[in-house]
This record gives structure tokens, C-alpha cells and sequence, in this order.
């Protein structure tokens, strides 16, 4: 069973800048004999106090404006940042998916990077053998696949990075917006694979200002602000409450068609 807890804890920035300055200080310091600049370096309390426990079948969609922790909570819960007070436990593999790119070497060919990348969230090289031939296919990059990376556009990149996160089987799949940066049409070509992932993760947490892609893979939504968590409850009702409207009103016919069809918006409570 996966499961990720978090208690009390909050992430702090020192400020760059203002660091760099008060360790000159402090190395001066220390020739000096005084020492002790550091509180006062600015810090950025990217999160404040969260306390979060989520559990196998959670697939909590992550709202807010830019700024409000989104990104910084996905990284704590990817472990990748340990909170700065307070605690974390993750129980499970994770495979992050911040940046589509990721992973990717431009001087090796795309089959390769296939694997690669594949390696990088969690699968082993056997699995990956067996899904290679998939991914290519949806690609639909044909012999560009045994060239370098380098050679390809940013569209052919995206292809290949969403051919490989599309066919993972993650137990903690932690996406952040990138996903919704890929051009429509090939959106809506990789939409029923992601659908599909989604499904097979234990537990998703999906960063995003999307409302049709938070609806489609969404069942709940922890709305962020200023570094806290503002509301948690059904994706319906936290988002009638970030946009101040209920956002189903405004959903055309084929999406309302589309999501009575889906099985990820049944919520606890029902509402939905
Ligand atoms: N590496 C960093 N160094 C300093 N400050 C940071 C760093 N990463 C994030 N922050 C700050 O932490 C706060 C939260 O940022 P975060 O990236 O988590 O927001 P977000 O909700 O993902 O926003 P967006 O919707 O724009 O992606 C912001 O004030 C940001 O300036
Ligand atoms: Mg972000």
C-alpha cells in the first residue's frame, strides 16, 4: 500500500543573493574572530505548517495562484526536498514527472533515451524492452528515433518525454504542470494514455491551471495558498471556491460527455 504523510512541516529559501553576501561575512567573520550573519539572510517560507496524509487511490489535483507552493509541496513529497521543520514519510517508489525533459541526454538517440528516461522513473531495463516498441509507435517519430536527441524539435522532444511517462507503471506519480504545455493536438492523441496511467498509479498528485485536465484525472484538489493549504475536499467544490464559480456550469457538451463517462470523478462524498 502507498501512502505519503507529511506533519507540520514547512520548506524555507534563504535568499541567494543575500546568502552569498552573509557567508563572505561569515568566512571574514571567522578571520575576524565574530561569526553569525545568517538570520539575517531574507528567507522565503515557500510552505508553511502543512499537514497532509494521503492514501492509495488519492488523485488530488493541486490548485492556486503562481507562487503558492504547488511545485515546492510536489518536491516535498517527492522527497526531494526535506522539510525544513517538521516531518515526511513516503511509503512507495515515486516517479516525478516535473519537467518532460528530464532525463533526456541530447547526445544519444531517441531509443535510447527512451530507455534512459524509463530507468530514471522507476522501471527496470526489462520492462522498458517489452515498451519500446509501443512508445515508438505513438511517437510517431518513425526512423528520427535513431537519431540524436539534438536533432529533434521541441514538439519531437515532447513526443518522445510523454511516449515514455505515458507507459510507466507508477505507484506515486507526481506530475506537474509540464504535461499541459504540450500542443492541443497531440494533447488530445495522448490523453487517453494518460488516462490510462493515471489509472494504473497508486496515487496521483497533479499540479495544474487546467480545468479540463484536473476534471479528466482528478477525484479531489487541495487548494494552495501563500505556502498553506487553504481547502481540501471534492475537485468540484475546492475549485468553485479558487475560481469563485462552479466550473461545471461552463463545460461544454462534449466534456460533460466525455467526463459522465469517467470513472476518476466519482468522489467520496459523492457530489460529483
Ligand atoms: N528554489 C527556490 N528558491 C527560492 N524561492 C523559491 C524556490 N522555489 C520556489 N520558491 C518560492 O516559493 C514560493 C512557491 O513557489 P512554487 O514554485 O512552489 O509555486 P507554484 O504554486 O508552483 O507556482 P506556479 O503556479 O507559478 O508554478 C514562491 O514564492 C517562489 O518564489
Ligand atoms: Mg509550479
Amino acid at each position: 500500500m502507498v501512502s505519503i504523510d507529511v506533519w507540520n512541516a514547512s520548506v524555507d529559501f534563504p535568499i541567494f543573493d543575500a546568502k552569498t553576501r552573509s557567508l563572505k561575512k561569515a568566512v571574514l567573520g571567522k578571520v575576524g574572530g565574530k561569526i553569525g550573519t545568517e538570520q539575517k539572510v531574507p528567507i522565503i517560507e515557500a510552505l508553511h505548517d502543512i499537514t497532509l496524509s494521503l492514501k492509495e487511490g488519492d488523485r488530488i489535483g493541486l490548485v492556486g495562484h503562481n507562487g503558492a507552493g504547488k511545485s515546492t509541496l510536489l518536491r516535498l513529497l517527492a522527497g526531494i526536498y526535506e522539510p525544513t521543520r517538521g516531518s515526511s514519510r513516503i511509503v512507495g517508489k515515486i516517479a516525478p514527472v516535473f519537467d518532460l525533459g528530464v532525463g533526456m541526454d541530447p547526445e544519444i538517440s531517441g531509443l535510447e533515451n527512451i530507455m534512459i528516461r524509463g530507468l530514471f522513473l522507476g522501471m527496470t531495463r526489462k520492462q522498458m524492452e517489452k515498451r519500446v516498441d509501443d512508445i515508438a509507435e505513438f511517437t510517431e517519430l518513425g526512423d528520427y528515433l535513431q537519431m540524436p536527441l539534438r536533432t529533434y524539435s521541441t514538439g519531437m522532444r515532447v513526443r518522445l518525454a510523454l511516449g515514455v511517462v505515458t507507459s510507466i507503471d507508477p505507484e506515486i506519480l507526481l506530475l506537474d504542470e509540464g504535461i499541459g504545455a504540450v500542443d492541443a493536438a497531440f494533447l488530445s492523441k495522448a490523453r487517453t494514455r494518460l488516462v490510462d496511467l493515471v489509472k494504473r498509479s497508486g496515487m496521483l498528485v497533479f499540479a495544474s491551471h487546467q480545468d479540463d485536465l484536473l476534471f479528466e484525472l482528478c477525484n479531489s484538489a487541495l487548494w494552495m495558498d501563500e505556502g498553506q493549504v487553504k481547502m481540501q475536499g471534492s475537485l468540484r467544490e475546492v475549485l468553485t471556491a479558487y475560481k469563485g464559480r462552479d466550473p461545471y456550469e461552463h463545460l461544454d457538451k462534449e466534456t460533460l460527455a466525455r467526463l459522465g463517462q469517467a470513472p476518476v470523478l466519482t468522489t467520496k462524498t459523492g457530489e460529483i
